[in-house]
């Protein structure tokens, strides 16, 4: 792997039955804070070249620390994405399936402009419902998602397989 993913890799802890049994979690929060990582890994989502951006959106909770940054490096603005009921309407809503049962992520919609060139950052592409809840929540507010950017994908999982067309990167990929 290259060096950008080897220090993901060595800065990433995995959590063995988090938040439930069997669950392999990859705990970010190490690279967040170490400053000179943080600044590489931002540097590298905010150079992978998907054209112009109007804005970057970020999934709560992780995705709003990767996504901030890497607007005002891209000098776009910042969307939040967030789990149902937390934002002040009016706002869009996608639901997605979950292993058990389902959830929503939405989005004001009025942050949207028609036309906005959106920017996806996330710190997990796991299953793909919340990447691809998101996608289709952003272009039904009238915007183009350019693409989506992960620090870690969980190629096992199969995300990808939900985001058929997109441009898709992520820094580090594991089986
Ligand atoms: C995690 C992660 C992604 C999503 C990936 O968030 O940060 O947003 O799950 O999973 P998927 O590809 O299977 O949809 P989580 O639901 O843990 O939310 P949190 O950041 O608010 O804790
Ligand atoms: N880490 C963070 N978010 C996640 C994970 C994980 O391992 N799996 C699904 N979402």
């Amino acid at each position: 792997p290259d060096a950008l993913a080897r220090l993901v890799d060595g800065l990433m802890r995995t959590v063995p039955d988090f938040p439930g049994p069997g669950v392999q979690f990859r705990d970010i929060t190490p690279l967040l804070a170490d400053a000179d990582a943080f600044a590489q890994v931002v540097a590298a989502l905010a150079d992978h070249v998907y054209g112009p951006v109007d804005l970057v959106a970020g999934m709560e909770a992780r995705g709003f620390l990767l996504a901030a940054p890497v607007a005002v490096a891209l000098g776009a603005g910042v969307v939040p994405v967030r789990k149902a009921g937390k934002l002040p309407g009016p706002v869009a809503s996608r639901s997605y399936a979950l292993e058990y049962g389902s959830a929503a992520v939405e989005v004001q919609p009025f942050t949207v402009a028609d036309g906005a060139r959106v920017l996806v950052i996330d710190d997990v592409l796991a299953t793909g419902g919340t990447a691809a809840a998101t996608v289709e929540l952003l272009e039904s507010c009238g915007a183009t998602v350019v693409g989506l950017s992960f620090l870690v994908e969980l190629q096992g999982l199969g995300g990808r397989a939900l985001l058929p067309g997109r441009d898709v990167d992520a820094l580090l990929t594991l089986p």
